[in-house]
Parts: C-alpha cells; structure tokens; sequence
C-alpha cells in the first residue's frame, strides 16, 4: 500500500517542482540528505500511526526512493509524449535524490539488524537473509551510477563508455524487485493484505515497464525512435 501512497506523491512532487528540480538540484540532495540521516539514525517518539505509515515509513521502507526509480526506469521507456517531455530532464536529478533517500532505509534495517536489542527479537527466515545479501549488491550498483549521474562527474567520462557502464541499471532494476518479492512474500502468503496489495502494484509496475521497453526496443529497431540515451537516461 504504501507504494501506492509514495508513487502518487513522487508524480505530483515531478510536476509540481520540475521546474526548481531542473535549476536546483542540490537544494534537494541536500534536503533528501538532512532527512535520510535525521530518519535513518533517529527514532520519532510517539509518532502517530498516520505519521508513521504515511510520512515516516515512505523514507524508512524505501518506497518514496523506490517510487522514483520508477519515474526513471518509465520515463526512457514511454512513447514520446508529454509524460517523457517532464521526465527525461529530470531523470539524472531524480536517480540522485532516489539514492540519497535511499540512505535512511539502508541506515533504518542495517540499524535494525546489527543491533544486539533488536536482532535477537527479529529471527530472519532464509528469503530474508537472501535478500539482505542481495541488497549490498543494489548498493554495489547504486553508489557508482548515482556517482556518475553528476553532470561534472559524467563530462569526464566519453558518452559511450558512460551509457556502457549504465547498462548496469537493468541488473539494478531486477535486482530490486527481487529483493522486494523476497521480503514482502512472507506476509503476502499468509494472508497480508497490505503486502500483497505493494506485491500486485510493484509486478504491475515491472510488467508495464517491460511491455514498454520490449515496445521500445522494437521500434528502434524499426529505425522509428533512434534516441541513443543511458540507460539510467534512457
Ligand atoms: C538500493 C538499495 C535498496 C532499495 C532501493 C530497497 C528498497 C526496498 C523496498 C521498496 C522495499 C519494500 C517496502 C514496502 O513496499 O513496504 C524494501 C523492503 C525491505 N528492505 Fe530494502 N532496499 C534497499 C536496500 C536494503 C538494505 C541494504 C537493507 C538491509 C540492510 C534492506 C532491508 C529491507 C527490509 C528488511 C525490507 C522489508 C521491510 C518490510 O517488511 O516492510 N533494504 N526495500
């Protein structure tokens, strides 16, 4: 469910503020980084169930960081059209904010499952501790990429060799998906509603982003698309 929540809010927020995500970028990393740290290393008191579900839990879970992977895995892969026209200026911005608050769901479990308190209280079944490891490789995929999405750091890099290394993003994509399926299966399978409405909505999300960049695909092929982007830009 609350991948349902945090895509509503990464949409509008793409609308809302492209304009100031385009000419000031940093103004949100660093804003994306004072909130990660604050929530990933600091426990709300007596937040409210609301707070916690609808504000708190979109950063710790990692479903708003997730939400906007989204945006940029569906924005190279549309049509042409008004939807690509937003996005695809955005999606360097983007894929670095997604990483940023990504940080406070990494820092929330690594908190979670290193500390002696809370460990022994949560035993973790076999999918889990799968997909824990898996997780250092979304990491081991997401610092490089994230790093090379700078625009100073990508002039220095020759555009093939950047779209090349970009590549990796697909490995990301899979990887992650992965990783949720593994985590959220658990509950799903013994009735969770809220688990198996995020697994529907998350299948849903890769099977259209599929469909569209087989469609892609194909039409480039066909010679009628023909725009040579990365892949975290296409
Ligand atoms: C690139 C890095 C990562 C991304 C993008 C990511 C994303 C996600 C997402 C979207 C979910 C499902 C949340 C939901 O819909 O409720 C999730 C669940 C989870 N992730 Fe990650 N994750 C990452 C790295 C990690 C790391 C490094 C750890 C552990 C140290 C971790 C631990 C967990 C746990 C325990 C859950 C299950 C939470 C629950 O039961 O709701 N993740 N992750």
């Amino acid at each position: 469910m609350r991948i349902v929540f945090s895509i509503v809010v990464a949409v509008s927020l793409t609308f809302v503020l492209r304009s100031s995500l385009r000419h000031h970028p940093y103004r949100y990393y660093l804003g994306a980084g004072a909130i990660s740290l604050l929530l990933g290393f600091w426990t709300v008191p007596s937040a409210t169930t609301w707070l916690d579900t609808y504000i708190l839990d979109l950063f710790r879970r990692g479903t708003l960081a997730t939400a906007l992977w989204c945006i940029v895995m569906f924005a190279g892969a549309l049509p042409n059209g008004k939807l690509k026209r937003i996005w695809m200026p955005l999606r360097g911005t983007l894929s670095i904010l997604a990483a940023i608050l990504t940080l406070c769901h990494t820092i929330t479990y690594i908190r979670i499952y290193a500390s002696p308190v809370a460990r022994p209280s949560l035993p973790m079944s076999g999918l889990q501790i799968v997909a824990i490891h898996l997780s250092v490789f979304l990491l081991l995929i997401m610092i490089p990429l994230t790093i090379l999405s700078f625009p100073t750091i990508r002039s220095k890099i020759s555009p093939k060799r950047w779209i090349a290394i970009q590549r990796l993003a697909y490995v990301f994509y899979l990887l992650l998906y992965v990783h949720i399926m593994l985590l959220l299966m658990p509950s799903a399978t013994t009735g969770h509603l809220d688990a198996q409405i995020s697994i529907f909505t998350y299948s849903l999300i890769y099977l259209s982003y599929f469909v569209l960049r087989i469609k892609k695909a194909v039409a480039s092929r066909h010679g009628r698309s023909g725009c040579a982007a990365s892949l975290l830009e296409s």
